[in-house]
Parts: C-alpha cells; structure tokens; sequence
C-alpha cells in the first residue's frame, strides 16, 4: 500500500504555536492519491482563507460567459506541502520517543486531529517525517530532533558568561566541556551574578529569545540595603531614568527583611548590562547579592550552581511559544 498523503494548504506555521489545530473536517483518505489529501480541510487551510474545494481552471471577474452557469469565485489554489517523507520515521513513533506519551496515546493523539506538521494536521498512521520537521501537540511545539539540546545552568558567582573565555578566566565552556555540541548561552549574566542560564545548539531559538521583540521575562533575587520604602515598587513600575534610556520592571515585591537589609524579587524583560544592579542602585538600593531565577517559563529550581539539567520536553514547548515558534 502506498503510504498516505498528508497534504493540506501551505503554512508559515508562525504564530499557531499556541493554537490548538482545528480538527480536519474529514479524517479518511488514506488511498495516498493528491485528491483526497486536497480535499482535506485542515484548521491552517481555513485560517487562511484558502477557497474550500473546487475544480477547474480560476476565473478572472468577467471572464465567465452569461450563457454558463454561473462558478462560485475561485481562486489559484496555494501550493501545497507534502509533510509525508518515505524515508522519514512513523510520526507516532518519533513523538513517543520524544516523551509525549505511549506509541497508542501518540496515535490517538495523530487520529484525533491534535497533531500538526509544518502548519498542518496529520490524521493517518502511516505519516512519516524527519525529526528536523515542526511539529506541534494541541498548539504545543515538540522537539523531536535529538541533537538539540537544551539546559538550564546555575552559574555560580565569578564565572564569565563566555563560551570560551580569551582572559583564560573561568568560563561557561569549562562545565560543559565534555558536551559534543555546539553551544550558545542565552543572554548574559554578570561575573558577579549567579543563577540560571539558558544553554542550546537551537540558533534560531537562542536567538528570539534574547530579542526585544518578544520581550522574555525574567526573575531576579537581588539582596539590597534596607530599610525598603513603601512606594519603591511603584517607582521601579513606573519607570527609572538611567544614561542609556528608561526601565521599568513588570513587578516587584519584597520577599524578606531583616534590619539594614532586604531581599527583592524583580521581573523584568530587559537585557541591557547590568540593568538591575544599575536600576537598583538608581534609586538608592545597590546590589549587594544577585541571583536570576526564571528566564520565561524556565525555572533555575534546586538545580546548584556549577550544574545543568536537561529541559523537559514541556519546558521548551513553553519556550517555542515563548519565542512564538
Ligand atoms: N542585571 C544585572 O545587573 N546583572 C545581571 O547579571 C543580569 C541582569
């Protein structure tokens, strides 16, 4: 039997990350041939505002003779894309070896319409494609390409935030050292600042989720001279004034106080150097101790500093979507 066709009208895929894929309305066709794959109404088909179905060549307006009955309006159809790679390896197969479930759970989950491939919805078994393909679970990016990698790292306080440092200091590099791979540090952190750090080979992710545009969050710790007023939280809210422009953090609470000191937790989506120990010691409260504790929905956790952990498969899901991958 020749293996089914998945076809459906192309999708950039952006921005659907955190959509769940709309159910196809029809879910047979399985006889591999072009036309029941085209005829399938994938959720990115009629998002797009692809015409349904139809045959023949498109008509421009007023080319339609009176005499002929008259042609719902059509358009050229969108190219379409083949998700199905006879050399790949069985759909349901790669996403349970990527931990989203059982091999059945992983076909209920393709059958019941929730499993989309580069923007479209796969509803047969017998689908297979590459591990570098998109795939995504109920909207939910899954990474199935193992030489990715991704870590969360607690560095410890006097490491450079280098892959390789040129001063010879002690850098990033040296814990990761026995890793084959390539890999990139997600933004920075000062020598002096400890917690966590991103850690991947996926450039495109590194990338957004250093960048302005999608304005990741992150969690800071600072301990900061005490007493703290009551209106600083609003003052930092509102907005600082510093040589290189304005910041403001999207929230701020004090976590503890003891006499003379305090420790704060700040979320902010800034990557300017330095940005809370500058902010902080703007208003009168210099850093005394710094840690990073979230990046996005990326938690440090009891992982200790010098030591990384792996992601979860669900954390950089929620990281896809934090980059709107
Ligand atoms: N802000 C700082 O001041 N230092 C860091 O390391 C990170 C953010």
């Amino acid at each position: 039997m020749t293996p089914p066709k998945s076809r459906g009208a192309a999708s950039s895929g952006r921005g659907s990350g955190r959509r769940r894929p709309t159910p196809p309305r029809t879910s047979g066709g399985s006889d591999g041939s072009g036309a029941a794959g085209a005829s399938r109404g994938t959720g990115a088909s009629r998002a797009s505002g692809a015409p349904k179905k139809g045959k023949g060549k498109p008509q421009r307006a007023g080319t339609t003779r009176p005499s002929q009955p008259t042609a719902a309006p059509q358009w050229p159809s969108r190219p379409r894309v083949d998700v199905h790679d006879p050399d790949g390896v069985r759909l349901q197969k790669l996403l349970a070896g990527a931990g989203v479930g059982s091999r059945r759970v992983c076909e209920d989950l393709i059958t019941q319409g929730r499993v989309e491939v580069d923007g479209q919805v796969v509803t047969e078994l017998g689908v297979r494609i590459r591990p570098t393909q998109t795939v995504h679970v109920d909207g939910v990016r899954i990474q199935l390409d193992e030489s990715r990698v991704y870590l969360a790292f607690n560095k410890p306080l006097g490491v450079v935030t280098s892959m390789s440092d040129e001063l010879g200091r002690l850098d990033i590099g040296d814990f990761v050292a026995n890793r084959k791979e390539r890999l990139f540090h997600v933004g920075r952190l000062d020598a002096d600042t400890e917690g966590l750090l991103l850690l991947t080979n996926d450039g495109e992710l590194a990338h957004r989720l250093q960048h302005p545009r999608y304005g990741v969050p992150k969690t800071y710790l600072a301990q900061i001279p005490g007493p703290v007023p009551r209106d600083l939280g609003r003052r930092l809210r509102d907005g600082v004034q510093l040589e290189d422009g304005p910041v403001a953090v999207d929230s701020f609470r004090v976590v503890d106080s003891a006499p003379g000191k305090a420790l704060v937790e700040v979320v902010l989506h800034e990557g300017r150097k330095h940005i809370v120990r500058r902010m902080l010691a703007e208003v009168g409260h210099p850093v005394i101790t710094l840690v990073r504790t979230t990046v996005g929905p990326i938690h440090l956790g009891d992982t200790k500093p010098g030591k990384w952990r792996n992601l979860t498969s669900t954390e950089v899901g929620a990281l896809y979507a934090a980059a709107d991958l």
